[in-house]
């Protein structure tokens, strides 16, 4: 048997999945699997995968169709699924395609490394149960100890929202807040290691430590993150408009380590959306939430997401979307085409709106916010910009790092400027990202 392992792990959906990504390498890698790009050379596969609309879904099945030829090469190969489609699918996933040697649920993470010992013994396993809360708290799978210049902290697990449309409270379980010690640890030991920026990361951040006795709740999490030596910046996401409580909304006035961005999903333009949907906010609402917002740090960068062709979605309801993202001025948007789960409640409503028809609505929202994204980043042009410098960028001359408000920006530079917080001047501005120049301090210096 050869000494090193290969494995090839692919990462579909979320950030959530990203960051469990990240975990599964790290504990496969105490087996002795080191990471691959090619699925060739590989000795173990890993599909991390997501179901939020069923496009995301059905990738799954197309890669899976790939690696069939793989395997029949090499019989040693084990192939896994693990994410919200192997936790949907369960034990289906193994009688649907044969040569799938394990399935791990997105509470079975700390089983991974047991399963694929197993199934180099030649067993096939599924683990997808549902773990109880308390358990859960202990099982919370921990980041390794790197120090990328900005990394993503899981502070949470699951939703109890069941916004109708949507899967993940069914694939991700209840609601769950990670320890503040566990948390805070993690963090001090990634500042130790050299990391600068940290995005708290949850399905409704703002609901932090509220259903758990004895917890701090989330604004005064972010305040002593902020606390923590070696730590410049500090992001969450996501959040939840109808939990943004007027304490989360001062923390962009009182810590100046708070990045001045948010991304706050309002779905919808349109009251009666928005209440089909059970978001729990009208759009009354959420412009007073946004408008408190901007008082509190008058620069502040908004995005979000939007979905279109929900069921009932009338063309008046659609306009007020669209008017929605005049209104608010959005820095950028992810939006979708409803998609159909068959395990939410909104598989039940009447489906009105012809696919033709929100194909047409997505591509005028899509045109509407390229339009608004591009006219902020030119407004931008001419500003000196403090940017956290992540790495060079895809052209090798330059480096690249984000604004305060999370604009890409790419600048001539060198390698020592990494992990530097240094003074950028916008020089031109594209859909996607900013190019700058490096500004010399008043004294010469480059502050770190
Ligand atoms: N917890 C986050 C969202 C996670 S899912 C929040 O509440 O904001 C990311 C996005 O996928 C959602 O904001 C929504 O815009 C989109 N989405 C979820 N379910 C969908 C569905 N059935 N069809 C289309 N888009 C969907
Ligand atoms: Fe889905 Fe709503 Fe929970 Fe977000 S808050 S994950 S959209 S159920
Ligand atoms: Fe997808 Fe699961 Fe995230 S469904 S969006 S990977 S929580």
């Amino acid at each position: 048997m050869k000494n090193e392992k290969l494995l090839y792990l692919e990462t579909f959906g979320c950030q959530m999945n990203v960051s469990d990504s990240e975990k599964i390498a790290s504990m496969l890698g105490e087996i002795g699997y080191s990471l691959t790009e090619s699925h060739e050379e590989a000795d173990l596969i890993i599909l991390n995968t997501c179901s939020i609309r069923a496009k995301a879904e059905q990738k799954l099945y197309s890669l899976l169709g790939r690696f069939r030829e793989l395997k029949k090469r090499n019989e040693r190969l084990i192939v896994g699924v693990g994410g919200c489609v192997a936790q949907k699918e369960g034990r289906r996933l193994l009688r649907k395609v044969p040569f799938v040697n394990i399935v791990f649920g997105t509470h079975n993470l700390h089983l991974v490394a047991d399963m694929v010992s197993a199934a180099e013994q030649g067993h096939r396993l599924v683990h997808v149960d549902f773990i109880d809360n308390d358990t859960r708290l202990d099982l919370f799978p921990k980041a390794d100890g790197g120090g990328a210049v900005a990394r993503f902290v899981t502070i949470m697990q699951g939703c109890d929202n069941y916004c109708t449309y949507c899967i993940v409270p069914y694939v991700r379980g209840r609601e769950i807040s990670r320890r503040s010690e566990d948390i805070l640890d993690e963090i001090r030991t990634m500042a130790a290691n050299g990391t600068r920026e940290v995005t708290l990361l949850g399905q409704n951040v703002n609901s932090y430590g509220l259903k758990s006795p004895g917890e701090c709740d989330f604004p005064r999490l972010l305040h002593t993150v902020a606390s923590i030596d070696g730590i410049e910046r500090i992001r969450f996401t996501t959040s939840h408009p109808k939990d943004l409580s007027p304490s989360l909304v001062s923390c962009f006035a009182e810590i100046p380590k708070l990045c001045g961005h948010i991304h706050l999903p309002a779905q919808s333009g349109s009251d009666a959306v928005l209440a089909g949907m059970e978001r729990g906010y009208t759009r009354g609402d959420y412009l007073a939430k946004i408008e408190a917002l901007k008082k509190a740090r008058p620069d502040i960068q908004i995005t979000g997401d939007i979905i279109v062709g929900f069921p009932g979605e009338s063309e008046e309801d659609f306009q007020q979307t669209l008017s929605l993202l005049r209104e608010v001025e959005y820095a950028d948007q992810f939006s979708f085409i409803f998609s159909v789960r068959k395990e939410t409640r909104a598989a039940g409503f009447a489906d009105t709106v012809p696919y033709r028809e929100k194909q047409e609505r997505l591509s005028r929202l899509q045109q509407l916010q390229k339009g608004i994204t591009l006219e902020r980043n030119r407004s931008l042009v001419g500003t000196v910009q403090e940017i956290l410098v992540e790495g060079k960028s895809r052209k090798g001359d330059q480096m690249f790092g984000r604004t305060d408000g999370n604009r890409i920006v790419n600048f001539t530079g060198d390698s020592s400027l990494a992990a530097r917080i240094v003074p950028v001047r916008i020089t031109r501005a594209f859909q996607n990202s900013l190019l700058g120049e490096l500004q010399n301090e008043p004294g010469g210096g480059i502050h770190a």
